[in-house]
């Protein structure tokens, strides 16, 4: 999943207002982790436009948000240019941002989950090159890694045992919500981390620290 926000936000401005004027876009956004990103980066003023292949739940959360929604399958680049054609970063010669959701598992690995670890590994490095490539640009990258979200990503498998066990992992005891994602993705959305890029940043409470 991707989050591109426009950063134009004054910093003088109280937080709650910062991204006033800010153009965002969450791929992925109709539930879970993206749409907790897109509740709070409209909370933050934002514009918000959700792109996903749940039709349903996208359209009413855009509603909700008064943002917009636009139907993509992101695995189709074909679906997904023509949706994101209008808001180009690059082509509207401002500045962006881009948030990558990564995973502790890109960086700490996971028995049994080669290819989701390796996919995360990979972007984590595929946010480097972009950070490398678009910061002449005024394009910021950097990718979010989360630890356990009891979303419905997993839902199927997941044990009560299971959460059990993944909350003693955290120092802090428990597991990650997607509201403490939405948090940092709402400070990488915003002018304070205007000289970040390139980074993978933990959000897992602790799970990994390296
Ligand atoms: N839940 C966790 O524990 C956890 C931990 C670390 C990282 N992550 C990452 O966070 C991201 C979001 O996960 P989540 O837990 O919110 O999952 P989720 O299943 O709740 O939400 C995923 C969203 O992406 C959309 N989506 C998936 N494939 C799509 C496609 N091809 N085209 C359009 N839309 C598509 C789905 O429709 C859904 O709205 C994922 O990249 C996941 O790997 C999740």
């Amino acid at each position: 999943m991707t989050t591109s926000p426009v950063a134009t936000a004054d910093p003088t401005q109280p937080v709650a207002q910062r991204l006033a004027g800010t153009r965002v876009v969450v791929t992925g956004g109709a539930r879970g982790i993206g749409a907790e990103i897109a509740i709070r980066l409209t909370s933050d003023c934002a514009r918000v436009a959700v792109l996903d292949r749940l039709v349903d739940d996208g359209t009413a959360l855009a509603a909700r948000l008064d943002g917009c929604f636009a139907p993509a399958d992101l695995a189709d680049p074909a679906s997904t240019a023509s949706a994101v054609e209008a808001r180009s970063l690059i082509a509207a010669n401002r500045p962006g941002k881009i948030i990558n959701i990564a995973s502790m598992a890109g960086k700490s690995g996971g028995a049994g989950q080669a290819h989701y670890a390796a996919s995360k590994a990979a972007l984590i490095a595929l946010t480097r090159v972009t950070a490398l490539e678009l910061g002449a640009s005024c394009i910021t990258a950097n990718s979010l890694c989360p630890g356990h979200i009891l979303t419905d990503m997993g839902a199927a498998t997941r044990t009560d045992d299971d959460v059990a066990t993944w909350s003693t992992y955290s120092p802090l005891g428990r597991l990650d919500s997607p509201r403490d994602v939405a948090g940092v993705a709402a400070f990488l959305a915003s002018p304070d981390s205007d000289y970040l890029t390139g980074q993978a940043i933990n959000v897992c409470g602790g799970m990994h620290m390296g």
